[in-house]
């Protein structure tokens, strides 16, 4: 049997993941034990999963170094790296949006000159420039992006909405939606034909467990 080796991203999708995994009859024991392990190992099905944050898990498959990734849809988005997306996973169902106070509706529906903080620049870039024809300043931090319209570092800001509380704890709205997001599988491109049968049969009982 060969060797598979699967990317996860750190945190609630590693563990949906896994839960996901488990039905589908992939597992891994040793994963449940609590420990700072950052790679675990299924000798009897030749599996090696590992944990690591989202925007690196694009980068671990292209290379080769993880055949098979689990992430969210706006990191593939962001990351842009060649890998195959071969499935929707169903999970970590969220949306990209712009979100601001109600009074930046009126500088987006005028195509102002307006700022706007995100961890996502490029689909940020993408959605204003090529979507929506709107030359617009971004700029980039790093994570709690809803302070930028609070301390006036932007006008609005492009980030994730799950429940929106956090929006909502903080004085902001969704203004416009970029796109809906979720957990997605992707695969290296040489894995693919090198280990076709594996990927395939993977990829077969996970699609199979998500339809029951
Ligand atoms: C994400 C996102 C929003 C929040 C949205 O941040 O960037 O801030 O979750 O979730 P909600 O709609 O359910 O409130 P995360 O928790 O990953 O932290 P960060 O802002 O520091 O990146």
């Amino acid at each position: 049997m060969q060797e598979l080796t699967i990317a996860l991203t750190k945190g609630r999708l590693a563990g949906q993941t896994m839960s996901l995994f488990e039905k589908a009859g992939f597992r891994c024991e040793e994963m449940k034990e609590d420990s700072r392990k950052l790679i675990f190992r299924n000798e009897d099905q030749k599996l090696n999963f590992f944990l690591s944050k989202g925007p690196d898990v694009p980068t671990y498959v292209e290379y080769g170094a993880a055949d098979i990734g689990v992430v969210g849809s706006d990191i593939i988005m962001e990351e842009n790296r060649r890998a195959y997306e071969v499935l929707d996973l169903g999970f970590g169902k969220c949306r990209m949006c712009v979100c601001g106070p109600r009074e930046a509706e009126e500088l987006l529906r005028h195509h102002e000159m307006i700022r706007v903080a995100t961890k996502y620049p490029n689909i940020a870039r993408d959605y204003f420039y090529n979507r929506k024809h709107q030359t617009v300043d971004i700029i980039k931090l790093n994570g709690s992006v809803e302070l930028g319209p609070i301390v006036q570092l932007s006008d609005v800001i492009v980030d994730i909405v799950e429940t929106g509380s956090t929006l909502r704890e903080n004085g902001l709205d969704v203004l416009e939606e970029v796109c809906t997001l979720s957990a997605r599988l992707i695969v290296n491109q040489v894995s693919m034909q090198m280990k076709t049968q594996r990927i395939r049969d993977l990829i077969l009982r996970v699609r199979n467990t998500l339809n029951e």
